[in-house]
């Protein structure tokens, strides 16, 4: 007893330390989720300050991306850039992904597949207009990180699938993009947005306060580690719009805030895929530098993590989230 409490005690200055990171687990960080400090507007504060930090670094990047897409990232909380790649890049990148057979990961959601390779050099990493972009919209002028993704909708035989509740990712500002390889119908998996959720308004801080205080003990385990699922009538309570499914074609560049509500649309059939390249750009909130040295090597950090937690899952030492896959994406899903 007193051992256990002596560990608790040891881990304290870590999970203070954790503050000022991406660390959002109320779950598990006794300070994150500490019903009193969130009472006093721990969470609050932490939301407000890494908005106005992003701001900051968003108006150092600003000549990264146009005034069009200034406004509507502004406004909506996403762009849509069409017909993003050069014709013989897209061709190029939508080969090698189909015809992709090397390493590969997927991780098991609900009844939904993410299968996954990472991208460690390709030219769609060097397009500029595309890169600029992303850079932007993260708040950082660091390259993303890179991967080939097929969504494989209906493909296990459990109850339902997380990702296609609607729900914020974390606590501030993170960008995520979609460059999709095929034409995507609304009733296909489309990427859905509520526009303007993204907005740091009266009503969202108010809600953020709310979901703070419970939010150690919420009965959904994703909710409880940060990634607050939204409940139903939340966007007319908020004053928001509904849910708006992106239909999109073949190249299409779709770069979003996931701070704002999303979630992955449902699907017309009960086995269907859909294909894309996946850049996600997750940095620290607080720092207020918006370059970066780590291009290319968060890549293969990422990589060797992932190979550790195979290695560790096959040897039953810890269990990962993202497990070895099939070395290429399913042709059909029929
Ligand atoms: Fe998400």
């Amino acid at each position: 007893m007193a051992l256990a409490a002596l560990k608790k005690a040891a881990k304290l200055p870590l999970h203070i330390a954790a503050l000022l990171t991406t660390a959002k687990d109320f779950s598990r960080n006794p300070v994150i989720g500490n019903h009193v400090l969130n009472r006093m507007g721990l969470h609050v504060a932490r939301v407000c300050l890494a908005h106005g930090i992003f701001a900051f670094k968003k108006m150092l990047l600003s000549p990264l991306a146009t005034k069009e897409q200034r406004k509507a990232f502004a406004r909506d909380g996403f762009v849509v850039m069409e017909n993003a790649l050069p014709p013989e890049i897209f061709e190029k990148l939508k080969h090698d992904a189909e015809n992709y057979n090397g390493e590969a990961y997927q991780c098991a959601q609900g009844d939904t597949l993410t299968w996954r390779a990472v991208l460690l050099d390709h030219p769609v990493m060097r397009d500029k207009k595309t890169s600029n972009l992303m850079r932007y919209c993260a708040g950082k002028y660091e390259r993303p990180r890179f991967y080939i993704q097929q969504i494989q909708n209906g493909f296990l035989n459990n109850p339902g699938d997380p990702q296609k509740n609607l729900h914020v990712d974390c606590f501030h500002p993170t960008m995520k993009a979609w460059l999709f390889l095929e034409d995507v119908e609304a009733d296909n998996g489309a990427f859905t947005f509520v526009p303007g959720s993204h907005r740091l308004t009266k009503q969202r801080l108010k809600w953020e306060y709310d979901r703070s205080l419970e939010a150690a003990n919420d009965a959904d385990s994703y909710s409880a580690r940060g990634s607050f699922r939204v409940e139903d009538g939340t966007c007319e309570k908020l004053g928001l719009p509904q849910p708006q499914g992106l239909a999109v074609k073949a190249n299409t560049l779709v770069v979003a805030n996931t701070f704002g509500f999303h979630c992955r649309g449902k699907t017309r059939e009960k086995k269907m895929t859909r294909m894309e390249v996946f850049a996600i750009s997750r940095i620290n909130p607080f720092n207020p530098v918006p370059w970066g040295c780590l291009e290319g090597l968060r890549d293969k950090i990422y990589l060797t993590m992932m190979r550790k937690g195979e290695k560790d899952s096959v040897t039953g030492k810890k269990r990962a989230s993202w497990r070895k896959a099939p070395p290429h994406p399913v042709k059909d899903a029929a």
